[in-house]
């Protein structure tokens, strides 16, 4: 067994579970469970707001994560982290307000690979501003075309928006490429981190990113919280993106006068236990060291590619550098018959289009199959994908 299965309740509820769907979202460890358990049972209040212990301990809680998500992606001040539901409402807040001092005519760059959480945002930007959205194309081999950037890149592109590993085929961009060439025209650098925060290092200052989003719930945190970071100068003259409670130093009928970041961004009540939630998630992720998971992953992904590409008909989308993320296809098998079959099985993987349809398209087929690896991985559970796989495939042959 896994060292870290112990450390996920769910896995000794349900000790038969293959879960090789961590992509989708990660198992939470008991430290997390626990962690917002006892936030509620002994100290919640609303934050910012009560002048008694309960409320102050709470917004002490509540602004000590966003000084160690600021610490663990390498951010230079916590007023650079903005709080949000998740990767989505981070990068439509992004698209939303940075999107209004954007005119007709200005150009964004999205990759083919982004999932459609890295994709609509910009596309309604087209429809709502009139900025033209480009595409820049992925390879064969699943890296991204930078020559391409190179030459389409223009004093026209005001944003370069790319994953920092992709959904579906588990490859790494290469971001400080990308920032280099985006940077030389003047344009702007979102990081989609959706899938590489729980698997590699960040340092949004080292690769001299702009913006970079992430979720709780991927990184073994809970669900509705997520991160936007911004570097201050651009989320400082960004307009609001939602507006309510506690993101305004004073309102009048005729005057509103709204709090620097992050607050400005943050209207409303937050989801305050859910940041308690994200912080007990990035301690365990420290505690394990980002050099160590990494290093679990790109094992795991050897393993299981070693396995796979035994077994007939099997057709990568994926390749030997994609890391904890594998898709692929089976020749003259529906993906979704294999992904039903393998769940009656207690086989978690996710099958479709991982909403990157897009992408599918691009590589000419219809749907995939994917097993996507948290920290709580290990060998047997590719082994016992790989058996099970093997029977379903006996079945539908
Ligand atoms: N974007 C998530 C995934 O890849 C939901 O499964």
């Amino acid at each position: 067994m896994s060292d870290f299965k112990k450390y996920f309740p769910i896995f000794k509820q349900n000790s038969n579970i293959v879960y090789l769907d961590s992509g989708a979202s990660a198992q939470k460890p008991s430290c997390v469970l626990d962690g917002m358990s006892k936030f509620y049972s002994e100290t919640y209040a609303n934050i910012h707001r009560g002048l008694y212990a309960f409320s102050e301990k709470s917004t002490e809680m509540y602004d000590e994560v966003r000084e160690k998500v600021a610490k663990f992606i390498g951010a230079n001040s916590s007023s650079e982290i903005i709080f949000t539901k998740g990767t989505t409402e981070a990068i439509n807040l992004v698209a939303s307000s940075f999107g209004r001092l954007l005119k007709t005519d200005d150009e964004i760059i999205v990759s083919e690979v982004e999932h459609h959480s890295n994709l609509l945002p910009w596309k309604n930007l087209e429809e709502t501003v009139g900025v033209k959205v480009k595409y820049l194309p992925v390879l064969n081999d699943g890296v991204l075309d930078y020559d391409w950037l190179k030459q389409n890149i223009s004093e026209k592109t005001k944003l370069v928006c790319v994953t920092g590993q992709s959904n579906v085929l588990g490859l790494k961009n290469d971001v400080k490429k990308i920032v280099e060439v985006a940077h030389s025209v003047g344009a702007k650098v979102l990081i989609d981190g959706a899938q590489l925060t729980v698997h590699s290092k960040v340092d949004v200052s080292l690769w001299n990113v702009d913006f970079y989003v992430f979720s709780g719930h991927k990184i073994y945190g809970p669900t509705g919280i997520g991160v936007l970071y911004g570097k201050y100068e651009l989320l400082d003259v960004m307009p609001p993106y939602q507006f309510g409670g506690d993101m305004v130093e004073s309102v009048s009928f005729d005057d509103v006068v709204f709090k620097p970041v992050p607050s400005k961004f943050e209207a409303g009540t937050p989801p305050i236990a859910e940041v308690v939630g994200l912080g007990y998630a990035i301690d365990f992720l420290q505690s394990v060291g980002m050099d160590e998971i990494e290093k679990h992953g790109r094992v795991l992904t050897e393993y299981l590619l070693e396995k796979l590409l035994k077994i007939d008909g099997v057709k990568l989308l994926s390749s030997k550098d994609s890391n904890s993320i594998v898709s692929f296809v089976i020749d003259g098998v529906s993906s979704f018959d294999i992904g039903l079959m393998l769940g009656q099985k207690g086989v978690c993987v996710r099958v479709g289009k991982h909403c990157a349809e897009p992408l599918h398209k691009r590589l000419g087929v219809e749907s995939s199959i994917r097993v996507s690896f948290g920290i709580y991985n290990d060998e047997s559970d590719v082994d016992k994908f790989i058996e099970a796989l093997n029977k379903v495939l006996n079945m539908l042959r």
